[in-house]
């Protein structure tokens, strides 16, 4: 199929990507043109494991282009897709701007039936917005239908969740739309896995129930956590002793520093503005923000417990991107802590694998270690905050030695309580 996706941003270039590489025919356009250059170029503007090889071998198969020719993209195109940034407003709503301004361009340029699908994440109602932003640009009305398909990628697993999706949803309206995606995801359903078509509402609440799902249950076990480090309990054994009830499973129970990124914070708040736009109680989720936003102050509220005064104190920090795998560091549990410690003047000293640039960017006073080792040298302490596996099976004793005081703040549960008073360390993970 000729397909064209609008926003070579995370989602636009990951779905762009694959589906060149199922043996679509994909042009990519974007409006910042240094992006299109770096593109063509084979210099991607973020990191997720596999996606520049994949760019690399498909744009050298021709599948795949870069381009911010918006015109020519749609007049090729059978199928567009919109996946374009949708960042939270002032007042938590989604901001719709660039959304409708992809609709406009393509009512200008629409040269016969195009499907045209919401890709972003898009608050309930959109996909009729998106329809009447095309028809009021159309000078010539032609027929077209948009679609809702909400994309579930996690970053740093995004090609595997694309490729091997636990289902595809596709909210359509009319029949030969419903053909025109069945066609597309052919490739996705031989493989076995379900493609669900539905109505357009129910798709696109399907997105923001999926997220405000996953981040219920990451602050229900932060609550939880609260308690059993109050009551005294482990919490990751209450994580295990619920996650084998089968209607439980086990994922997406692990307390820690609070939840981060792009979506959750973002479409948890969406959410709640759509609930009360519509009159509905918002308050499950209203609390389910509340107590991450408490959870990511935390960490720091323990630290301070070892040390209370953190003037002049050098404090190393592991782990910076919202979670591991990653280089994003929007919302990240890492920013709130260190905003803390500079207002407190402590000394920080960081290490990151791959998001170090980003945050030295915002924050160049960060002495930035090389290796995790490194960064301890001299530390009063250490503070865990993003799980990356290189943390996981390091020289506990070189830990110690490089260290100060040998005191962790584990923000991620990564190693056991009971091995590391053995070893000698003072010692605090979440809910343990
Ligand atoms: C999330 C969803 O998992 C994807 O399905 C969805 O497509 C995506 O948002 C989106 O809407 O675009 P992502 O933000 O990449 O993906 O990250 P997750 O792996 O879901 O993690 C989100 C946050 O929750 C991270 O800060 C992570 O550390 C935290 N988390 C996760 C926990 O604190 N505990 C857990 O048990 C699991």
């Amino acid at each position: 199929m000729d397909i064209a996706v609008f926003g070579a941003g995370y989602v636009g270039l990951v779905t762009g990507t694959c589906l060149a590489n199922l043996g679509n025919n994909v042009i990519c356009v974007d409006i910042v043109k240094e992006r299109v250059e770096n593109l063509n170029k084979g210099i991607l503007p973020i990191y997720e494991p596999g996606l520049k090889e994949l760019v690399e071998i498909n744009t050298k198969e021709k599948r795949l282009s870069f381009t911010t020719d918006a015109k020519s993209a749609i007049e090729k195109s059978q199928v567009i897709f919109i996946a374009v940034g949708t960042p939270q407003s002032d007042n938590g709503e989604a901001d719709l701007s660039y959304v409708f301004g992809v609709a406009k361009s393509i009512g200008e340029h629409i040269n016969g039936y195009k499907v045209i699908i919401d890709k972003s994440t898009v608050p309930v109602g959109t996909a009729d917005k998106v329809t009447k932003h095309i028809d009021a640009a159309m000078k010539t009305k032609l027929p077209f239908d948009v679609v809702s398909n909400p994309e579930f990628l996690r970053e740093g697993e995004a090609i595997k969740d694309f490729m091997n999706p636990d289902r595809v949803i596709v909210g359509v309206g009319s029949d030969r739309a419903r053909q025109m995606m069945h066609k597309l995801y052919v490739g996705i359903e031989r493989t076995g896995k379900p493609v669900i078509f539905t109505d357009v509402k129910s798709s696109e609440l399907i997105k923001y129930a999926a997220n405000a799902m996953l981040a219920t249950r990451i602050s229900f076990m932060n609550m939880l956590s609260q308690l059993t480090e109050k009551m005294g309990g482990d919490i990751k054994e209450v994580a295990r002793g619920i996650g084998l009830d089968s209607r439980i499973g086990p994922r997406f129970l692990q307390a820690g520093v609070g939840y981060g990124g792009s979506c959750f914070p973002k479409d948890v708040r969406a959410l709640i503005k759509t609930l009360e736009e519509n009159d509905c109680d918002a308050s499950i989720l209203e609390s389910v923000d509340q107590v991450n936003e408490k959870q990511k102050m935390h960490i720091f509220h323990q630290l301070k417990k070892f040390l209370p005064n953190l003037k002049g104190k050098t404090i190393a920090i592991w782990g910076l991107s919202f979670k591991p795998k990653t280089d994003d560091i929007r919302e990240a549990p890492s920013l709130v802590l260190i905003k803390k410690l500079i207002e407190e003047k402590a000394n920080i000293h960081a290490f990151d694998p791959v998001a170090k640039d980003n945050v030295e960017k915002i924050h160049p006073e960060i002495n930035f270690g090389k290796t995790p080792y490194e960064t301890i040298r001299g530390a009063d302490a250490l503070v865990i905050i993003t799980e990356w596996d290189e943390f996981r099976a390091l020289d506990m004793n070189e830990i110690k030695l490089l260290l100060k005081t040998p005191l962790i703040i584990d923000g991620r549960n990564i190693y056991e309580p009971d091995e590391m008073k053995v070893l000698g360390f003072t010692y605090y993970g979440v809910g343990r």
